[in-house]
């Protein structure tokens, strides 16, 4: 077949246009990340930051390195509901479910990063410490890292780490427990915790979490 024949069968503008379908029928979690899908849901940086690792001072959380699993539950309960934010629940809604399945993937697998400075988590006997390292047992709370790992790096897809987060972002979820408005933890673990705390242990223990490192010193990313 000659080129003249070639580009007489399939036009090179046809063959942009196909290209272009395809391309617009499944957005990249990358393009998703940063610009957006086109119907509904915003880019993800603006809010998460440009590598997903959220917003110190802000209520903007990691996103970057946390479980796929945990990553894809969350944005389900907000489609859904059972997790009730103004700001996250339109963009759950406006993804489908494919996209929020490669979304979460795609954040799962970027880089943690070093997390917060560390340094002003106070000291051990400190009453944040107290309760992230040892719970309170008269009200039988346990020990937030025996749920959330050492140092609440995290443990698998069901315990989300606290280390690096945003104290505003953990405090907020803490009150969401208390008042209802956040009702998708398995078998309401967090919300019992949460209901023996008082603002101050909240204020204390999210300092705490958010004043530790992302990640342990061993491992790798
Ligand atoms: C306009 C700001 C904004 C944008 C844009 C945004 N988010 Fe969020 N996101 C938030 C806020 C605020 C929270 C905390 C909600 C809460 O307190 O429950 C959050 C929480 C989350 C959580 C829960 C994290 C956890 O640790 O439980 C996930 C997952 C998430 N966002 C994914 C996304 C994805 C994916 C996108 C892009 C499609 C996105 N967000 C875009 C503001 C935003
Ligand atoms: C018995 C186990 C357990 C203990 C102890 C525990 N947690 Fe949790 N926590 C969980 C589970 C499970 C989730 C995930 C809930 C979900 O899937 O939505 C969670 C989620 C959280 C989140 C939300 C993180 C995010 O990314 O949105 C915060 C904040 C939190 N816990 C704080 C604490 C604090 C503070 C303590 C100690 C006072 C604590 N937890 C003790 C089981 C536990």
């Amino acid at each position: 077949m000659s080129n003249r024949t070639l580009s007489a069968a399939m036009p090179c503008g046809a063959v942009l246009l196909a290209w272009a379908g395809i391309a617009a029928a499944a957005t990249a979690p990358s393009a998703i990340a940063a610009q957006g899908n086109g119907h509904g849901a915003m880019a993800c940086q603006g809010c998460h930051g440009a590598d997903g690792r959220g917003q110190a001072g802000s209520a903007f959380p990691r996103l970057a390195g946390l479980d796929a699993h945990y990553l894809q539950a969350q944005l389900d309960a907000f489609a859904s509901g059972t997790r009730d934010n103004p700001v996250m629940q339109p963009i759950a809604k406006a993804l489908d479910d494919d996209e929020r399945a490669e979304i979460a993937m795609y954040y799962a697998q970027l880089p943690t990063g070093a997390g917060a400075v560390p340094g002003k988590a106070g000291a051990g006997d400190a009453p944040g410490a107290r309760l992230a390292l040892q719970g309170r047992w008269s009200q039988q709370v346990p020990g937030c890292v025996q749920c959330h790992g050492p140092g609440g790096v995290g443990v698998g897809s069901g315990f989300p780490p606290l280390a690096g987060q945003p104290a505003a972002y953990l405090s907020a979820q803490l009150h969401a427990w208390k008042q209802g408005t956040r009702r998708n933890d398995p078998l309401q673990l967090m919300q019992h915790i949460s209901s023996a705390l008082s603002d101050a242990d909240i204020q204390a223990v999210s300092a705490w979490f958010a004043a530790q490192p992302a990640r342990l010193p061993e491992t790798a990313r």
